[in-house]
């Protein structure tokens, strides 16, 4: 189902060379069948034409309270829309938002709106970084709104760090599942691990296995879509998101992943344990390459901790823990143990028999397996049709 087909849109766009991006913005609203109206700043005309806009949206786009014979009315605008989105939001307009400051047409439509409203920051990342700009985000926030938070890369200014508006696909992502899931999972706080783990033989050779950190970085993204800040420790992967509400900790080992995950667990509501860990490590990694000898080689394994365990342990009545479970045989069986053994609410189960399921597939086949026993079994499907799946289970027991 579209959640967005004839929604009421209001777009606010501010003076960023960013502004040229709401042209794609626009489409993907478009394309979902919501209605948009269009508000720029007079600054925000000189990086992106007003026709361009009226063009894609299909509505004048206004720009000043009085036009030439025009008052518009930014109280009617205001309470039209089901969503007003400043985008981009430049830290001018952030602290004049922040402070009830009223000098122009967007603004006037700001504080006349009834509906909830979503910033996506732009700007430079020292301006970003700076402590007036996060007082009055943090601000913004306390009002209710929701902060797109600009993402990590190359800058207009030739800088490269956080500051650049939300990619459009994002922005709209945000703001799709919000009208779904109502941000189902706003202000909650889960962490997350996946991927593999490797273990050093030597400075060139490790342990690992085949994890590919696929369903991790789906789970992660479906709950940042929900709202949640998610706080992802991925071992050795190729994976990668810039969502704005994914925090990605990188480690190497099982003691690494145990450290971080440990670290985070307290301040968070729950975790997903996704994270393919190896059972065993080399008991001394050595500290040159090893040479090839003329007899076998005997590397002595030593256990790893047991992050799920650790976790188990440390679990509050408030906090929620999901496991996964990967089984060749008594599936259902081993899967319960787990759950005893570890403290899980629920456990994952997905069986290397099911094919096109597993490791590096882009699809999974998983049953669900509740502390109390019910479970869920679900059909084939994508990675992140499954991750949806998964969180919509978390979000009923949270
Ligand atoms: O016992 P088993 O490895 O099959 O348990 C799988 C579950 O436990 C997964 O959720 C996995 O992420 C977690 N686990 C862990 N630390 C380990 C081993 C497994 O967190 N050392």
């Amino acid at each position: 189902m579209n959640h967005l087909h004839g929604k009421k849109i209001l777009i606010g766009i501010t003076g960023s060379i960013a502004a040229y991006k709401i042209a794609s913005l626009v489409r993907l609203f478009k394309k979902a069948g919501a209605e948009v109206r269009v508000i720029m700043t007079p600054a925000a005309t000189a990086f992106i034409t007003p026709l361009t806009l009226s063009t894609l949206s299909g509505n004048d786009v206004l720009t000043a309270v009085i036009d030439t014979d025009n008052w518009n009315n930014h109280v009617e605008l205001g309470l039209w829309a089901d969503a007003y989105i400043i985008a981009p939001a430049t830290a001018n307009t952030i602290a004049k938002m922040a402070n009830g400051q009223c000098d122009n047409l967007l603004l006037a439509a700001y504080l006349s709106a009834r509906c909830p409203v979503y910033v996506a920051p732009a700007m430079d990342l020292d301006m970003y970084a700076h402590p007036t700009t996060r007082t009055n985000l943090e601000r913004l926030e306390s009002f209710g709104h929701r902060i797109i938070p600009a993402e990590e890369g190359e800058l207009a200014s030739g800088l490269i760090g956080q500051g650049r508006m939300a990619e459009p696909e994002h922005i709209f992502d945000f703001i799709e599942e919000t009208f779904r899931s109502g941000g189902s999972l706003a202000g909650k706080n889960i962490l997350m691990t996946a991927g593999p783990t490797y273990e050093p033989i030597d400075p060139v050779r490790f342990i690992g296995n085949r994890s590919s950190g696929k369903m991790g970085m789906a789970l992660a993204e479906a709950a940042a879509n929900r709202g949640a800040n998610v706080s992802l420790v991925l071992g050795p992967s190729a994976q990668d998101s810039r969502h704005p509400n994914v925090t990605i900790y990188r480690v190497q080992t099982a003691q690494e992943m145990h450290e971080q995950a440990t670290a985070l667990f307290p301040e968070c509501d729950a975790a997903i344990l996704a994270a393919a860990v190896a059972d065993y490590r080399p008991k001394t990694a050595a500290d040159k390459k090893i040479k090839k000898q003329n007899n076998n080689l005997t590397i002595e394994l030593v256990e790893n901790p047991d992050i799920a365990q650790t976790l188990g342990k440390m679990k509050k009545a408030n906090q929620r823990l999901v496991g996964f479970a990967l089984e060749t045989n008594d599936e259902i069986a081993n899967a319960r143990k787990k759950i005893q053994k570890k403290n899980f609410d629920f456990i994952v189960l997905n069986s290397l028999k099911d094919k096109n399921a597993g490791f590096n597939f882009d699809t999974n086949k998983i049953t669900i397996i509740h502390s109390d026993n019910n479970t869920q079994e679900f059909e084939l499907k994508s990675k992140k049709k499954v991750a949806e799946d998964i969180i919509e289970v978390l979000v009923g027991i949270l």
